[in-house]
């Protein structure tokens, strides 16, 4: 099949972000090698504020000189139900190294917001945008409230976040991207059917181990990229340790890098077909996650949602791409 013809057009909603870090470098490594065409990158609050979200993403986009991709500016969710993960993140989201990346050439203030951008992508290319989504997911119920039925012109949504048969990471049940609004997520899972969620049911065994980032620094032990990954890895290894995400295995979670692995090396999960649902109310679940498992007749679902995952075969994918990243 002729590559440019089919690679998908994506936009990546991100809140930058230590595992957002490592999607965006995978992403990054498929869009060098042509297999994906990047439009935009719209930031979001979530990890950290929107402020330095959308700082992380440019820096994140000039140390792979991608600076003229356009990022987008978070829309500002004013009520919070919970708080930022910098305690797992970094002050800055990027376990304090953003200092050491190339200072951003788009000025937040004069960037156009993330919905905005959505909605026209989406309109310019009905039925072949991508959005992965790996954060709270304001911007896109954002688009969906000023444009009605915008999300349905999406090629699919493929999103980190959720708990179904698994514990929660915010709080007992739920998982952080939908605990941050729930009320957003409703709004995404009621007005698009071509969902995939990447839950922590998957994303909890994906411990990123720091022979891995050893492995990619090899190929190229100057290049700048490398000592970001290495640096980044040991700060969130850290704070991972410290928070037990690992089960006191020396690594941290790359939750968002298994959206790269499904549009890409989609033999690595399997799925299930279903409605999903979330929590808004309630005492003790707002913001979990929930399908019918009662076998009987069912309509309307919405979403293709990861059950499995081969960690081995994503990982070896993953530090391969990285090693071409950072080989030139
Ligand atoms: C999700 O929450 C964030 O802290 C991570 O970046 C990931 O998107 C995991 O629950
Ligand atoms: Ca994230």
């Amino acid at each position: 099949m002729n590559q440019q013809l089919s690679r998908p057009k994506i936009i990546l909603d991100t809140d930058p972000g230590g595992d957002d870090a490592f999607a965006f470098l995978w992403l990054m490594s498929l869009v060098k090698k042509e297999l994906a065409e990047l439009l935009a990158v719209t930031s979001v609050e979530g990890n950290v504020n929107a402020k330095l979200t959308f700082t992380n993403a440019c820096k994140l986009l000039q140390l792979n000189n991608f600076s003229d991709i356009e990022v987008g500016r978070g829309v500002i969710k004013t009520q919070k139900e919970i708080d930022h993960a910098a305690h797992i993140h970094g002050n800055d989201g990027l376990g304090n190294l953003a200092q050491t990346l190339p200072s951003p050439q788009q000025s937040y203030e004069n960037a156009r917001y993330s919905d905005d951008i959505l909605i026209e992508k989406l309109t310019a290319f009905p039925g072949e945008i991508t959005i992965i989504a790996l954060a709270p997911l304001t911007n896109l119920a954002a688009a969906e409230t000023k444009s009605p039925g915008i999300l349905k012109q999406a090629k699919e949504i493929i999103i980190m976040g959720g708990a179904f048969n698994v514990a929660g990471n915010v709080t007992p049940e739920a998982e952080f991207n939908i605990a941050y609004s729930p009320e957003a997520a409703e709004i995404v899972f009621n007005n698009s059917n071509h969902l995939v969620i990447l839950p922590l049911d998957v994303t909890r065994s994906l411990i990123f181990r720091p022979e891995m980032a050893q492995k990619i620094s090899e190929v190229n032990p100057e290049s700048n990229i490398t000592q970001f990954i290495l640096a980044l890895a040991q700060a969130m290894t850290q704070t991972s340790l410290s928070h037990r995400e690992t089960q006191g295995i020396e690594g941290f979670l790359v939750h968002d890098a298994v959206t790269l692995a499904y549009l890409f090396y989609p033999e690595t999960l399997q799925f299930c077909r279903a409605r999903v649902e979330v929590e808004v109310v309630g005492k003790l679940t707002p913001g979990k996650t929930i399908f019918d498992r009662r076998h009987h007749a069912k309509i309307e679902a919405n979403a293709w949602v990861a059950q499995q995952v081969n960690s081995a075969n994503l990982f070896a994918a993953f530090v391969e791409d990285l090693k071409t990243l950072v080989r030139y």
